[in-house]
């Protein structure tokens, strides 16, 4: 049998580490593409790392042919396509400011994969997520179920850690799920988390469980102050996750950003009009298999359409940028 192919766009610090999860798992055979360094053209980044990655092989125990490259063309057959490129974010800048260069990036990476990995399935990873998403599946045409973004899982990783944190319980043992957009206003769903099934509601005091919820929605800015760019780690867990449901047909269930008309109201009756937003997918090898609705009480509901307006007018900066993706 086949082993699977995945293709990494982007060679940075989440490139890097997705490479070297995805063949620590044995998730398949890793592509890890870049561009060429402007300044430095003598240099290779990609090779260089898929060289040093495919090195961990004999400690690490795991057999999976990594390679990096300059060219489009090598990524032909990738069964799936995870896309990190783009600038990271700085300290002071919030997701949202990187919007006017990255879809730009984004757009032409879109654009490669339509024409040399047509059948993939595509992650996008580069922010601002939500607007990153329907770029590419605006610029591939590829069908929704074959798009979709990582930001839940990482989102729910850092809610689930910072209640463990609280907690003084294992991460294991922590069940919990977050909506919406990967922004500031990221909907996080107390009263449906629990460990092993006792819901946090019982565990732990309203403003306990509000901080961490909090601390959530900024997890990702609170590293970006103590380090001077984004996470890397984190987002690639997430990213390597959503990966190996797709690559092992697990239907895993996992919050991603995934296209919706109907689904939590976002474009009711609005054939074409929908965007993505993270919600709970069953994720396999189709890729977003089903997206799982259920009914949001009023606050839920609240903090769902607020943020389903703010990706609304992200995708807004989009269109007034390529018209031809309104
Ligand atoms: C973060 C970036 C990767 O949240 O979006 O860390």
């Amino acid at each position: 049998m086949r082993r699977a192919k995945i293709s990494v766009i982007g060679a940075g610090n989440i490139g890097g580490e997705c490479a070297r999860s995805i063949a620590m798992k044995e998730l398949g055979d890793v592509v890890l593409l870049d561009i060429p360094n402007r300044e430095k053209p003598e240099l290779h980044m990609p090779r260089g790392k898929a060289l040093d990655l495919a090195c961990c092989g004999p400690v690490e125990n795991f057999d999976a042919r990594i390679t990096g490259t300059f060219e489009y063309q090598d990524i032909e057959g990738s069964d799936v396509v995870v896309v990190t490129a783009g600038v990271p974010r700085k300290p002071g800048q919030s997701r949202d400011d990187l919007v006017q260069i990255n879809a730009g990036i984004v757009k032409n990476v879109a654009t490669n994969i339509k024409q040399y990995a047509p059948n993939a399935v595509v992650i996008v990873v580069s922010n601002p997520l939500d607007a990153m998403v329907y770029v590419m599946w605006k610029a591939t045409g590829f069908p929704a179920h074959r798009v979709m973004g990582q930001a839940g899982a990482l989102d729910v990783a850092r809610y689930k850690t910072f209640l463990a944190m609280e907690l003084g319980v294992s991460v294991e043992d922590i069940q919990g799920l977050l909506l919406g957009g990967h922004g500031d206003d990221m909907v996080p769903l107390p009263r449906r988390t629990s460990v092993n099934g006792i819901p946090i509601t019982d565990l732990l005091p309203a403003e306990k469980i509000q901080a961490c919820v909090d601390r959530a929605k900024v997890g990702g800015g609170e590293i970006v102050k103590l380090m001077g760019t984004s996470a890397w780690y984190a987002p690639s867990a997430g990213t390597v996750e959503m990966v190996e449901s797709i690559v092992r047909d697990k239907k895993r269930v996992i919050a991603s950003a995934a296209y919706c008309e109907d689904e939590y109201g976002v474009a009711p009756g609005q054939k074409g009009k929908g965007l993505f937003v993270g919600v709970p997918c069953v994720l396999g090898s189709r890729g977003v298999e089903k997206i799982i609705s259920f009914k949001l009480d009023e606050t839920e509901r609240k903090f769902m359409d607020e943020s389903i307006s703010h990706v609304r007018d992200l995708i807004g900066v989009v269109k007034r940028m390529f018209p031809e993706m309104a």
